[in-house]
């Protein structure tokens, strides 16, 4: 999901209705992704990668985008011979679909509430499509351990994030890596000054059901508390202006009388686009289990 900056509120209206009574919240969060999944395919590229690509040149197509960020998410499973990979919040199936593409040796494991993008995913590339259709909160896991567990754009759907990210270090196998891609807001002030305006609970509780975007600075701090610690931070706001610049493009291009949605869609995603380095940015965070022991000090030291 995006974020934004301020929006005017006539346009909330038209964007509500859709979730109208008799449904609850948690529902709702489904709602967004369980819209038919043939309208997606109009707009997303052929991965149907509904988070950011990745522009290196600027030049690239908005599928070579995708691929690039695909690919760059299967970089870290580098120094793991036969990964065992947990996707939380695995969306119409991109990373799984690029995984089995360009690699042999994994094991692959999702969690998504959505059953619509689920049946999507097991059609879509078949028996390697192993899906725990459920919301990471609930989900159990007995005793396995993940290599390396990939939220792409899905760490702001879930509910009470200091317990998830306890939970994500306890899956997490010695060596492991946990990859989050997803918008923040830039400071703890900016989070402050927005977390209650109607903008954001238009974007995070009406649009999206539920979502909660972390302050960065605080998220930081938090994960060091909670056994992990951060290794690695890339700024990917302005590539993910640019592809959500290309979904309105093909949006724009859509029949508005066959897709009644269009028109909410393009005025969601382009409220959010005043948001990048303004409020929020999109981050990929690479996060590794705390060391547990303080680094001895040198022989001969004073201390
Ligand atoms: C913005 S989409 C991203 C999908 C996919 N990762 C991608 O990049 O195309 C967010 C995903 O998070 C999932 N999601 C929402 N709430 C969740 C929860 N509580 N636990 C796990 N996944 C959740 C949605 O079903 C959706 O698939």
């Amino acid at each position: 999901m995006l974020a934004l900056a301020h929006l005017p509120c006539a346009r909330c209206h038209g964007m509500v209705r859709r979730f109208d009574v008799g449904v609850s919240m948690e529902d709702v969060t489904r709602i967004h992704y369980d819209i038919p999944a043939s309208f997606f395919p109009k707009f997303l590229d052929p991965y149907m990668k509904y988070t950011s690509g990745l522009y290196r040149t600027g030049e690239e197509s908005l599928e070579q985008a995708s691929l690039n960020m695909l690919d760059n998410h299967i970089d870290f499973l580098r120094p793991y011979t036969c990964p065992h990979i947990l996707e939380i919040g695995s969306g119409w199936g991109a990373l799984l679909k690029r995984l089995i593409d360009t690699k042999n040796n994994f094991q692959y494991l999702a969690v998504n509430p959505s059953p619509v993008q689920n049946q999507f995913v097991r059609e879509k590339v078949g028996l390697k499509a192993n899906i725990l259709e459920s919301r990471f909160e609930e989900a159990t896991f007995g005793a396995e351990k993940f290599d390396v567990i990939y939220l792409i754009g899905s760490f702001c759907h879930l509910r009470n994030q200091e317990k998830q990210l306890e939970k994500l270090s306890e899956l997490l196998a010695e060596d492991g890596t946990v990859i989050i891609e997803d918008p923040f807001f830039i400071s703890e002030a900016l989070y402050q000054d927005h977390a209650k305006r109607k903008e954001t609970f238009f974007v995070q509780e009406t649009v999206f059901g539920y979502a909660h975007i972390f302050p960065f600075p605080r998220f930081l701090e938090l994960v060091t508390t909670k056994g992990l610690s951060v290794r690695t931070v890339l700024d990917h706001s302005s590539s993910y202006k640019r592809t959500v610049d290309e979904w309105l493009r093909s949006l724009g291009k859509m029949d508005r009388v066959e897709y009644p949605l269009i028109k909410q869609f393009c005025d969601y995603l382009a409220i959010g686009q005043m948001g990048w380095h303004y409020t929020i940015a999109n981050y990929l965070v690479s996060l590794k289990k705390k060391r547990t022991q303080a680094i001895r000090p040198l022989s001969g030291s004073q201390e």
